[in-house]
């Protein structure tokens, strides 16, 4: 029987602490700011936005939301990113992905300004994660290792396999790992002996967005096994990348889904948002 690590928990308790530091901004007269782009009408974006949007409400942040048509632009788009760029009571700008297929996400991150990143998606920032020497951790690799950190699992030396190869969760994620001194495998749709590599797992992070992806016989047994994934099952009923009713008996330790990785990557993007306000505010 694993023990089931809850990120609502984990996800309320930063909450609380990106709260507590808020009111002593507020007190110095800062308000941290964020703004949320969304283009078109995508409705899993749109879920995604309204929850960013209330978080930052709770904790106490000023956000601002930018819903743009399907149609609007490239050079609109970038117009917008600029204007906030340059926008004082702005400290984060995050541009909900995926963009319509016409826009090109890639000039679109590039446009945000590294320090108000807290995506932390830029090219500046990537290279400061990879060298270990950053300001904003990208927030759902981050949130895993919260989670970890929660249960005071150490990484170090051990065998860490991630699944998937994602710019967003997948190669950070592995960096992160990296950081704490984990020997770690990145496995994709061409590795060969997946089974056998995930076997060797001490700590298995699933980013593939397959779901139920993971099983049992992929697992050794008393392994820590981090669900990245949101999927729709047959039935149309929220799950993960691992068959959890297969893989929680063989695991010491599991993440949910929902209610496990998912809501640490809001939770993160508000400590970076925090973060992101004392930089520009010169506050320690
Ligand atoms: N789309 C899916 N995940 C994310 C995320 O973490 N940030 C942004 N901006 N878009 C996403």
């Amino acid at each position: 029987m694993a023990k089931v690590i809850s990120g609502k928990e984990v996800s309320a308790k930063v909450r609380a602490e990106v709260k507590t530091e808020c009111e002593q901004l507020k007190a110095q007269g800062i308000i941290p700011g964020l703004a949320v782009i969304i283009v078109g009408d995508d409705p899993a974006s749109r879920v995604y936005v309204n929850n960013k949007k209330k978080a930052c409400a709770e904790v106490g942040f000023v956000s601002e939301e930018y819903a743009l048509p399907a149609e609007t632009t490239q050079e609109e788009l970038l117009a917008l990113v600029e204007k906030l760029n340059n926008k004082p009571e702005i400290n984060g700008i995050l541009c909900q992905l995926p963009l319509p297929k016409h826009l090109d996400e890639k000039a679109v991150i590039n446009a945000i300004s590294p320090l108000k990143d807290v995506d932390a998606f830029h090219p500046s920032n990537v290279g400061k994660i990879m060298i270990g020497d950053y300001h904003f951790l990208p927030c759902t690799p981050a949130g895993v290792m919260e989670l970890v950190h929660s249960e005071g699992i150490e990484v170090s030396g051990k065998n860490c396999v991630v699944i998937g190869r994602s710019n967003i969760v997948g190669k950070p994620m592995a960096m992160l790992l990296l950081h704490e001194n984990g020997t770690v495998t990145i496995c994709h749709s061409r590795t060969k002996n997946l089974k056998e590599i995930c076997q060797s797992a001490d700590i298995l992070v699933a980013a593939v967005g397959k779901p139920k992806f993971v099983k049992a016989d992929m697992v050794k047994e008393g392994a820590v096994v981090l669900d990245v994934g949101i999927n729709r099952d047959e039935n149309g009923k929220l799950c993960g990348d691992v068959d959890y009713q297969e893989v929680e008996p063989k695991a010491s330790y599991i993440t949910p889904v929902p209610g496990g990785v998912g809501p640490m990557t809001i939770a993160m993007l508000m400590k970076n948002t925090l973060k992101a306000a004392k930089i520009q505010n010169g506050v320690k």
